[in-house]
């Protein structure tokens, strides 16, 4: 995944994309790839983060696989819930003038309950829409068909993705590319679990030819008989094209009972970020509705987490076209983010279990010198557990020992954006600033560094923790964070102020805003090691 702005931030700061590529202006590349028709793909979707432009908020592939729901990677949406997220589906230019009018709410996200991390596998996730849509829907491969492909299969992988296979320039156009690469044998590919088999390889050993950052969670097909099935999900790879190194796609055939599941009409979310939590007990109503088509009991309800208890369950019996409720009550005490979940069985023949989560940040108000700083309308502010100090107009973080954090939580915060100036001084690596946007990772600060930070708010009330947190007592620099010229900006990005004239190149100029948004988690990983 990817944030186009931000990479060129990153990246290309010095030097402009003109520059670096005049010479291969008319070379045709995903990594080497080609230009897709059209009318190729009508199944292909592009994931577009919530009050963003198509270009610019475009960060993960996906495949429209019937009715209301859309298959993509687990590492595109962890984290993320349907209110952060629109899909684009059927389109091939993503500025292209009717774009808008293929984009649509997410409702619903249901991640791989097994996924930990791409390189571990489960990487897969589904989206539900409010609605069924009328589009062509990919056919998913099933075991059959992928165990009769043999090694050297040609298989076709596409997406919006990085066209510069180094690992230090980017490349995005806004039309779809697509790429031919080789079925690789389970037994000669390095970059995978190779005793299981959900996930494969695909590529050559002489690299070349791949998918690459911003293609994730896209399809990888195979043609057949009534034409093409899709046989994985763009996962993760070491690069992207290199030597030696194969793109590793999530295998779809390996999921068939997960997809069915996930796809019966059982409509709940999966995992709701409920905001910041002084210390108290608090009760919250986990909803399940059924359009199954048809009647589910269930059963053995059980709550994980910290000390809560179920305290009424009307889902006995879930009647189609009904919704049913587990209530329950639970205490925050601990300063820092916490789940609690509930399980319970079902008697569907295809959802064994259904588990429903909710996340939220324990801590405790901040004081005046804080707050006084944190100028923004309708905000609260929290900090905790060692509480950052506010002078004038900055905010600094405290002085750490060992293994301590220091969370500044700023909940209410409009749809918009909010941007700041921020001045890291901490050992590189081992000390962090961290930003979260309502309860995931948005990106992460290390070493020594000034910038200007810009953070999208997808929400109608958004809540963004800064957190500083440091390992060992190695003195390193200021081993400190300052925040100053918080600002709350109510600009919209969905709606581009100028039109449909977006940059075709990433050399991040002409953008509607002037600041620089910074990317979120998958991508912050991405740079980390270089490899999702
Ligand atoms: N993880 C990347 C993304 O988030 C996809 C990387 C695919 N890499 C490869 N070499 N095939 O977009």
């Amino acid at each position: 995944m990817h944030f186009k702005r931000i990479l060129s931030f990153l990246f290309l700061a010095p030097l402009s994309l003109s520059q670096l590529h005049a010479s291969e202006e008319m070379s045709q590349r995903i990594i080497s790839g080609t230009k897709s028709d059209s009318d190729s793909w009508p199944f292909m979707v592009a994931l577009v983060s919530k009050n963003r432009d198509v270009y610019n908020g475009q960060f993960c592939g996906a495949s429209f696989i019937g009715e209301r729901y859309i298959l993509t990677a687990a590492h595109c949406v962890e984290g993320k819930e349907g209110q952060d997220l629109d899909a684009v589906i059927g389109i091939s230019d993503l500025v292209q003038v009717d774009a808008v009018q293929h984009r649509y709410s997410v409702k619903e996200v249901y991640v791989h309950e097994g996924y930990v991390d791409v390189s571990t596998g489960n990487d897969i996730a589904i989206l539900e829409l409010e609605n069924d849509v009328n589009y062509t829907a990919v056919n998913l491969a099933d075991q059959y068909l992928r165990n009769n492909l043999s090694a050297g299969e040609l298989l076709t992988v596409m997406g919006w993705g990085d066209q510069d296979p180094s690992r230090d320039y980017t490349q995005f156009k806004s039309e779809l590319y697509q790429v031919t690469v080789p079925l690789v044998e389970q037994s000669l590919c390095p970059n995978i679990i190779r005793s299981e088999d959900n996930a494969f390889c695909a590529g050559f050993v002489s690299g070349g030819y791949d998918s690459c950052q911003g293609d994730s969670g896209g399809p990888i097909v195979v043609a057949s008989a009534g034409g093409f099935e899709q046989l994985g999900i763009v996962s993760w790879g070491e690069g992207c094209a290199e030597a030696g190194n194969y793109g590793v796609y999530a295998n779809v055939s390996h999921f068939t009972d997960w997809i069915a599941g996930k796809t019966q009409g059982l409509s709940f979310h999966q995992l709701e970020f409920v905001g910041a939590k002084t210390a108290g007990l608090y009760t919250h109503t986990f909803s399940i509705r059924n359009t199954t088509g048809q009647s589910i009991h269930t059963s053995g309800a059980v709550i994980n987490g910290s000390s809560g208890v179920i305290t009424a369950n009307s889902c006995a019996e879930l009647r189609s076209n009904e919704s049913c409720a587990v209530t329950i009550l639970y205490t925050v005490g601990t300063l820092d983010f916490e789940k609690v979940s509930v399980s319970l069985s079902t008697d569907h023949p295809q959802i064994s279990s259904v588990a429903l989560a909710l996340s939220y940040i324990g801590t405790e108000v901040a004081g005046v010198s804080v707050s006084n700083v944190v100028r923004i309308a309708n905000t609260n502010v929290y900090s905790s557990p060692n509480a950052w100090i506010g002078n004038s107009n900055t905010l600094q973080s405290p002085l750490l020992n060992d293994n301590e954090f220091a969370q500044m939580t700023i909940s209410g915060l409009a749809v918009g954006s909010l941007s700041f100036d921020m001045n890291v001084s901490t050992e590189k690596n081992y000390d962090y600033l961290n930003v979260y946007t309502n309860g995931s990772l948005y990106t992460r600060f290390s070493g020594i560094e000034s910038r200007s930070v810009g953070i999208n708010l997808p929400r109608h009330s958004n809540t963004v923790v800064l957190e500083y947190k440091k390992d060992r007592g190695v003195a390193h620099g200021g081993d400190r964070v300052i925040i100053s010229n918080l600002t709350h900006s109510v600009t919209g990005q969905s709606v581009r102020p100028d039109g449909n004239a977006v940059e075709r190149s990433s050399s991040g100029s002409g953008g509607a805003i002037n600041w620089v948004y910074l990317l979120p988690l998958g991508l912050l990983t991405l740079v980390r090691r270089r490899f999702i």
